[in-house]
């Protein structure tokens, strides 16, 4: 696949991660924090996990592909010894992180909060954790086009 249209999809999907993050800790935390209601964050997490998972992992798949087709193979990854190497590595590095969160999200968060409220402020900080990797993603990958890190 030519790389120009492997870049639209990951700028698409980076667009619907990011952009799906920011509103839910910019507009539904606060909401769900104010009404000690945890019953916001369930429906928005409902609604927009379906396609959120679905770009994270086109984001994946694209931002590998690409990886390749700038020439990096898979036993370079995580030497750090070229600027857009660091990039992608670091990139891989904080996707693991994005995993963690998630994982612990779902298996540690998420049951409790559907009992009580109390779980809300431990369930803000996985969102904004999550919001912030991904915002340092997008910005990471804006480097590559000039040059690396
Ligand atoms: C939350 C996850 C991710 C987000 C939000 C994200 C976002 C972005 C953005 C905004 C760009 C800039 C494109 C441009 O300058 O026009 C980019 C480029 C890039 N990303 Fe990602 N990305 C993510 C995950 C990944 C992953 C997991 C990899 C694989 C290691 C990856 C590899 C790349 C590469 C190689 C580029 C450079 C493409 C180019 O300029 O030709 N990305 N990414």
């Amino acid at each position: 696949m030519s790389h120009h249209l492997l870049l639209i999809i990951h700028l698409i999907c980076a667009s619907i991660w990011v952009g799906g993050h920011l509103f839910i800790a910019i507009r539904i935390l606060p909401k769900a924090l104010k009404q000690k209601n945890p019953d916001i964050i369930l429906h928005f997490e409902k609604e927009y996990e379906p396609i959120g998972i679905a770009a994270l992992l086109l984001l994946v798949i694209t931002g590998i592909w690409m990886t390749l087709q700038f020439g990096i193979a898979v036993n370079r990854w995580f030497t750090f010894s070229s600027p857009i190497e660091r990039v992608t590595s670091t990139k891989l590095l904080l996707l693991l992180g994005t995993v963690i969160f998630a994982v612990s999200a779902q298996t540690r968060v998420l049951p409790q909060l559907k009992k009580s409220s109390g779980k809300i402020p431990e369930m803000a900080a996985h969102i904004i954790a999550v919001t912030a990797i991904g915002v340092a993603m997008l910005v990471l990958g804006s480097f590559a086009r000039y040059g690396g890190i």
